[in-house]
């Protein structure tokens, strides 16, 4: 069985001695565990001192939120996936839904971004997710699985394979609505089924995590729901006692 995954998206949160203090009271709160993975993704600035902090445990990581596609050039305010490697990031948000949604990135864009990702040795974690009016039209699972299509296009089957992908609805995210249990399952399902013609059927090496107003109550059923293996979390995850509370869910 894969270990759950919790992951822990900053946003734009915690400047390099806000994310200090976090670690210091996070690490001294949250021994090493075996069964369990644990990924802060801090905004750029920052990535550096959780990289530090955070060094000699092999069951924490860290990503970034975000990258441009090319790996460098005249492109004034962005970072890009080489950079980003060598500052420690291991993995990289693509397609959030306020990267789509506030800054309109396109599907090509959440494509060129993942083959830059694995250009530089990141790994994508893909999100995808429906608006409300969507989800009341019906195309939950249209939209979802357009959007992941889009950004693995082109992926071989084995690059798939070692990607994470997160649904994250965009009516849930930061609003305190989350899905049913139910409703993430049926929608996790239709991913993980369309994951297993793009793996070449390798699509349970894929985890596929839950994101989306979840915090310490709810998280122990979104994560029992079916097929969802881990949990990407905002809010829930700024302050340091209460994601080391979530983390031991
Ligand atoms: P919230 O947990 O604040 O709803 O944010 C979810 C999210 O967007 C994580 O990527």
């Amino acid at each position: 069985m894969r270990h759950p995954v919790f992951a822990a998206n900053w946003k734009m949160n915690q400047a390099p001695a806000d994310a200090k203090a976090f670690l210091k009271q996070f690490m001294a709160s949250y021994p090493r565990q075996q069964d369990r993975q644990v990924l802060f993704f801090p905004p750029a600035l920052s990535v550096s001192v959780v990289v530090d902090a955070t060094k000699d445990r092999p069951d924490i990581a860290v990503g970034v939120q975000n990258i441009h596609w090319e790996d460098a050039g005249a492109f004034t305010g962005e970072t890009s996936a080489p950079m980003s490697r060598a500052a420690g990031a291991r993995f990289v948000l693509v397609g959030h839904s306020e990267r789509r949604h506030v800054f309109g990135e396109t599907e090509e864009q959440t494509s060129l971004k993942v083959a830059a990702a694995f250009r530089a040795g990141l790994v994508p974690m893909i999100c995808v997710g429906e608006t409300l009016a969507q989800r009341e039209s019906g195309d939950t699972n249209a939209v979802i699985i357009r959007q992941l299509r889009a950004a693995l296009a082109t992926l071989a089957p084995n690059q798939v394979a070692n990607c994470m992908v997160a649904y994250e609805p965009v009516w849930a995210i930061g609003t305190g609505k989350t899905a049913t249990p139910d409703d993430a399952a049926t929608a996790h399902r239709a991913l993980r089924l369309e994951l297993k013609g793009l793996t070449n059927d390798r699509e349970e090496a894929v985890p596929i995590l839950y994101g989306g107003s979840v915090n310490r109550g709810n998280a122990g059923v979104l994560l029992a729901a079916g097929d969802v293996d881990g949990l990407l979390v905002g809010g829930a995850s700024l302050e340091a006692d209460g994601w080391s509370g979530l983390v031991r869910t």
